[in-house]
């Protein structure tokens, strides 16, 4: 049986004037694995033999996880596999390079590519496709669409999109699902009734993480403005649990010379509650602060006030930090990974906040306070770009590199 989205990919693959499938829906909502069909359908269609393959995405990471899927159910890789067939060497070369055999005489070449910047997509030369599949394109930038666009036109394509809504004012809503001059269908995912794989529990804990235009763009599929308060709804609480099974710190560097530190803990059920914070302003902003003496006071705070020895735990700071930073940091004995950066964290961060997966203690005052006034810049709303407005957000930048680490699996309950 056949879901109604999968559906619409057989029509779009078998309509020989539609050269845009644009899925778009929520976070979770089956974009990805139903459009991954679909563009398997063509790498299976000797009609499509004629060109190379080519699958996009935010960074040829992303690829691998999203949609080859090696090793995991619905991946790329899995669907080959219920068919016989099997990716070459589990993924890609240092190339970018994926060989799928298909018959005994045709193998069949897909280059991924990580669509970051320019220079990611540079080695793309030469290279002239026929299937393509961009998995979230509006987080592309422009310039590097436009240059994706110039090598999949012309001759026979059929170009599949994953995308979650975003600003109205998006560059590809305006230029390619609006533009009369492609022929595309535009396909929108609701998580209710989409990804089959999702069970009651789930939906209604996804839904209940979302208010505002989070809910009109993330549930309702509709492209709207981000306005006012980024993490809108998030709960204090003044209790002081004794059920943590460990720590971890978020640590955001400024060279200006505030340094932000916060202390988070999680509980036995998994939620991270945001403990205390710490501030350390350098003395004479004028010189920056000693690597040493930031990582001196960090220690010292950890240990005096929560006994906390610096040994063996873990920080996350922001990924720019500079090298002697946390060189200083790792002599005191620190664990380091660096924070993620994604723009998607902002947003996750707020469902994540909603959800009461992530509690604020009512001491973390600078916290509270700048959260208070972390709100998306409608000057770059204007741009199509979601964005803070830029004001002192070094607390709330320390809890996003602590709280969140990339995209945590949906729970999917076996079928
Ligand atoms: N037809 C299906 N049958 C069973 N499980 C499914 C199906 N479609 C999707 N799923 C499950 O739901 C998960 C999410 O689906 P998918 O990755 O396609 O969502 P998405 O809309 O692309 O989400 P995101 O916004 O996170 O990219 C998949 O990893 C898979 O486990
Ligand atoms: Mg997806």
């Amino acid at each position: 049986m056949f879901s109604r989205t999968q559906i619409k990919v057989i029509e779009f693959v078998r309509n020989p004037h539609l050269e845009l499938f644009n899925a778009c829906g929520g976070t979770g909502s089956g974009k990805t694995v139903s459009t991954t069909k679909g563009y398997l359908s063509c790498i299976l269609d000797p009609t499509y033999w004629k060109k190379d393959f080519g699958i996009f995405g935010v960074s040829r990471n992303t690829i691998q996880r999203n949609i080859l899927g090696v090793g995991a159910e619905h991946g790329l890789e899995w669907m080959l596999e219920g068919l016989g067939l099997t990716l070459n060497m589990g993924g890609f070369n240092q190339h970018g390079l994926v060989k799928i055999p298909i018959t005994r005489d045709f193998t069949a070449r897909i280059w991924c590519f990580g669509a970051e910047n320019m220079a990611s997509i540079s080695k793309m030369t030469g290279v002239s496709l026929g299937a393509v599949l961009l998995d979230e394109v509006p987080m592309f930038p422009e310039e590097v669409m436009a240059k994706i666009w110039t090598r999949i036109r012309g001759g026979k394509t059929k170009i599949f999109a994953t995308m979650n809504p975003q600003s109205s004012n998006h560059y590809y809503k305006k230029k390619y699902i609006d533009n009369p001059n492609i022929r595309s269908v535009y396909v929108h995912y609701n998580p209710e009734k989409d990804n089959p794989g999702l069970s009651e529990d789930d939906k209604r804990r996804m839904k209940s993480g979302l208010s505002g235009f989070y809910y009109e763009r993330d549930w309702l599929g509709k492209w709207v403005n981000a306005a006012g308060l980024i993490w809108p709804n998030f709960t204090t609480i003044d209790t002081d649990y004794d059920d943590f099974e460990s720590f971890k710190c978020g640590f955001d560097y400024a060279a200006s010379g505030v340094q932000a530190t916060v202390l988070i803990g999680t509980r036995k059920n998994g939620q991270q509650v945001i403990l205390d914070e710490h501030k350390y302003v350098a003395r004479d902003l004028s010189h920056p602060a000693s690597m040493e003496e930031i990582t001196q006071r960090l220690t010292d705070w950890l240990w005096s006030d929560w006994q906390i020895k610096a040994r063996g735990h873990i920080i996350y700071p922001d990924p720019a930090t500079h090298i002697p930073m946390k060189r200083a940091m790792r002599q005191n004995g620190f664990q380091l990974i660096d924070g993620n950066n994604e723009d998607a964290g902002i947003i996750k961060m707020a469902d994540l906040f909603t959800r009461k997966d992530v509690v604020i203690h009512s001491r973390c005052k600078n916290l509270l306070d700048e959260i208070g006034s972390y709100s998306w810049d409608p000057k770059a709303q204007e741009r199509g770009e979601d964005k803070p407005l830029k004001s002192d957000d070094h607390f709330c930048d320390a809890v996003r590199y602590g709280v969140y680490r990339a995209r945590p699996p949906l729970m999917i309950s076996r079928i």
